[in-house]
């Protein structure tokens, strides 16, 4: 029997890379998304991953809809927490709700996401947690005070988890993606982004292919004493 994985946010960008590459390595991939029914709907028909909606930043939505998912197709094994937005600005325009989005999305989402799936695979002695952190929620970066805080969040729920999961069998960590080339990068004004690129030792944009390749790595079996640790795939421009 294949292991089930979930991939939060997993019909677009760096979600969908991991998606085709958890299936390429043989595990039976649900791709979760909350936004555009006509471009999932493409993507389940195009790709062969079935697709499932709801919010990860609703906390009821997140239990039914990975009961739904047991249900239909078996105990998860391996969630990947990818789900995000951002909503960029400087404190003095940030709204509380540009604030609250990108808290309950970003870090909720791991939360919800774990209470649904942490359980099981606890009783079931084995589990992979992969969660998408940032290169920002190391650093810092300016006009980010909320994405900067969720993701950094991230880090240190990954860490506390960690601990939870380590003699059942359940490993937790967390990949730190520096700028990689996706639809939210390419929302960066140019001139900003011509100046961030310009930091980065390797001297491009990351890919997508290349976070989904520590993911499939990080829930395999040989990373089994790899757990509470952060993989930082950001071309050199933050060694952390
Ligand atoms: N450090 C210090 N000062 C800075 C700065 C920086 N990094 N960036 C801008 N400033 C200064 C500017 O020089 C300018 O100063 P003056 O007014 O004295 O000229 C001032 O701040 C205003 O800058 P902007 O014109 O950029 O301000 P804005 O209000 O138009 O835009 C912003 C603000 C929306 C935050 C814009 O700067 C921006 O989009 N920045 C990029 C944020 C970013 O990197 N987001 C990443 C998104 S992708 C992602 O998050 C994925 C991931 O995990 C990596």
């Amino acid at each position: 029997m294949t292991r089930v994985a979930i991939v939060t946010g997993g019909t677009r960008g760096i979600g969908e890379a991991i998606s085709l590459a958890l299936k390429e390595q043989g595990r039976t991939v649900v791709a979760n998304y909350a936004g555009n029914d006509a471009k999932a709907k493409a993507f389940a028909e195009a790709r062969g991953i079935r697709v499932y909606k709801w919010d990860v930043g609703d906390h009821e939505a997140c239990l039914a809809g990975c009961r739904q998912v047991e249900e239909e197709v078996g105990p998860v094994d391996i969630v990947v927490n990818n789900a995000g937005i951002t909503r960029d600005g400087t404190l003095a325009r940030m709204t509380y709700d540009d604030w609250h989005d990108v808290m309950r999305i970003n870090l909720g989402g791991c939360f919800n996401m774990a209470k649904a799936c942490f359980p099981g695979m606890v009783a079931r002695g084995w589990g992979r947690i992969v969660n998408i952190g940032s290169i920002n929620g190391q650093a810092g970066q300016y006009g980010q005070v909320n994405y900067a805080a969720a993701k950094s969040g991230i880090h240190g729920f990954t860490k506390a988890l960690a601990q939870e999961g380590a003699k059942k069998g359940v490993t937790v960590n967390a990949i730190a993606p520096g700028y990689i080339d996706t639809d939210m990068v390419a929302a960066v004004p140019a001139p900003v982004l011509e100046k961030i690129i310009a930091k980065i030792p390797v001297g491009r944009l990351g890919h997508a292919d290349e976070i989904a390749r520590g993911v499939t790595f990080l829930t395999s079996d040989d990373a089994g004493f790899i757990t509470g640790s952060t993989m930082s795939l950001n071309g050199g421009q933050h060694m952390y």
